[in-house]
This record gives C-alpha cells, structure tokens and sequence, in this order.
C-alpha cells in the first residue's frame, strides 16, 4: 500500500487536507485564522510560514494576540514564548 493510500485504496490526501487560508491574502507577521473549528495561528517571516495550535498551552488565550520577538512567538497574556523554529513545545 502507497504511503497516500488509505483503506479504499483511494488517495487520502484531498480528505486530510483542509483549505486554512489564502497564501496571497497572508500578511507578514502573526495571522489568526481557524479550519473546521481548530485555532491556528500563522507565523509569516520573509519566505517563511510556521502554523501553530492556535491557543496558548497556558490558559488558552489566542495565540494570534501575542507578539514576535526574534525566533520566539510570545502569548500576550502571561508571556509564554514558543520557538518559531522548534518542533514541540
Ligand atoms: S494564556 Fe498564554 S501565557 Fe497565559
């Protein structure tokens, strides 16, 4: 079975991927956008974009309110930092 194989043996791909936000229409800096409910918060640096559970692992503030400082988003409710070019928390 293909990697992109699911149980059908149809393509899974057009059913995980979900349309989040126009690429064109995204600004630089910290965007807020949701897919099918879930939070997300995208991080445009130059040619760069890093998107993220969109609530902060803290207390749930929205992630897209925070601030950039270097390679760290910061929550701007309590200041809980999240590394832009880690994996994880
Ligand atoms: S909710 Fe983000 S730091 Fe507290």
């Amino acid at each position: 079975m293909k990697r992109s194989d699911n149980k059908k043996g149809n393509s899974a791909k057009d059913e995980r991927l979900v349309p989040v936000i126009d690429i064109q229409g995204l600004r630089e800096g910290i965007n807020g956008t949701q897919a099918e409910g879930v939070e997300l918060v995208l991080v445009k640096r130059e040619k760069e974009i890093s998107v993220f559970y969109g609530k902060c692992l803290h207390a749930d503030a929205l992630l897209a309110g925070g601030f950039l400082d270097g390679d760290f988003l910061t929550c701007g409710s309590h200041l809980w930092r999240y590394n832009l070019k880690k994996r994880g928390t």
